[in-house]
């Protein structure tokens, strides 16, 4: 069984690659999960504000009494407590290229463009092999288009991609207007992977403290319809590598991802419950399952079911949406 695929020019011994979390954010973890297999680490994200905060934090020092950017660092709450410095992240990519041996992707998170964005090199000189560009930006300014949010993601990539030689994958929001559109923009934009998609935490109300509080729920797999649809329309499409992240808790969840066109599928929530070696029982299930349905590599089996590919391709747009809302008319 040839279970081996590529992604963002590395040959991996399989498609189950954790993605960003607290799991790879220690040497010991990331060790578990290599030795669980894991054919590649995406490293969790040093953010933009983590840098801001800490540069004008350095400004701050050395202008010390003159309390000019007292008042910026009053913007940025709580990150004294965030726990890793960049310079603890620039350390943990060296640690992790001195003691695994398969690929670490590093991840830069924010959304505006700016000095953050020269971190990739940083990055980069520390020896990661690649790098994963987390865009998350929630847009509630009424003043800010579509087109303009847009604008800002390529202008980020952009200045990501002329800073780094090494290839870069866009972690994207599923909350774009044309995604098909932009995804050949990307690509354009230098882009050589598509993750999709990136989980938006969303805030909660605590109706007996009458709180907005946040709210972390691991994902369930039936989350990955969502990704599945986007993959399978942008299989064929784009010449970018399409990593899943959303909702891989079984070796079928995987199975149904690579199907549609994934060249990787990625998880975290199913490691976080399970631990790392539930990599191992990934693989495991994805090899029984194409031993009994005779397939004899990934290869074969990726993009079988893509849009371009299924008899009926329709069933991936809007008139599947009919057929679902005919199909619960009986319900009583
Ligand atoms: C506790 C936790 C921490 C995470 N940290 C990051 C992060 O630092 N950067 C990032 O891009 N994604 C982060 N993610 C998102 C995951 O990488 C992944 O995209 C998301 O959880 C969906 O995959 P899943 O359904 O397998 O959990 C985090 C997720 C969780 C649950």
């Amino acid at each position: 069984m040839n279970l081996t695929t590529t992604y963002l020019g590395f040959e991996l011994a399989h498609p189950v690659v954790p993605s960003a979390s607290p799991l790879t954010e220690h040497i010991d973890t990331i060790r578990q999960l290599e030795d669980a297999g894991a054919p590649a680490i995406v490293l969790h994200s040093l953010f933009e504000e983590q840098i801001i905060h800490e540069s004008l934090e350095l400004h701050h020092y050395s202008e010390y009494g003159t309390e000019s950017f007292a008042e910026a660092l009053s913007y940025l709450p709580e990150l004294d407590d965030y726990k890793l410095s960049t310079e603890t992240y620039l350390e943990l990519i060296r640690q992790a290229k001195d003691a695994i041996g398969v690929p670490i992707i590093a991840s830069l998170n924010g959304s505006t463009p700016g000095g953050w964005t020269q971190y990739a090199r940083q990055m980069e000189e520390a020896g990661s092999d690649g790098l994963e560009l987390n865009i998350y930006y929630v847009a509630a300014d009424h003043a800010i288009s579509g087109g303009e949010v847009e604008r800002m993601y390529l202008d980020v990539l952009t200045a990501v991609r002329e800073t780094v030689s090494i290839p870069i994958a866009v972690k994207l929001s599923p909350f774009i207007s044309s995604l098909a559109n932009f995804a050949k923009e990307l690509e354009a934009g230098g882009a050589n992977g598509l993750v999709l998609f990136n989980r938006f935490y969303q805030p909660d109300v605590d109706l007996e403290t009458l709180e907005v509080v946040p709210n972390l729920q691991l994902s369930r797999s039936d989350e990955m319809r969502l990704p599945l649809r986007w993959i399978s329309i942008l299989c064929g499409n784009v010449a970018c590598d399409l990593a899943a992240s959303t909702g891989v808790h079984t070796a079928q969840d995987a199975l149904k991802y690579l199907m549609v066109g994934a060249d990787v599928t990625m998880t975290t929530s199913a490691l976080l419950q399970k631990g790392p070696g539930h990599i191992r029982t990934l693989v495991d299930g994805i090899t029984t399952w194409m031993e009994e349905n005779e397939y004899e590599s990934v290869e074969q089996l990726k993009g079988s079911m893509s849009r371009e590919k299924v008899s009926d391709p329709a069933q991936f747009e809007r008139a599947n949406y009919m057929k679902v809302l005919q199909s619960l008319r009986e319900y009583p």
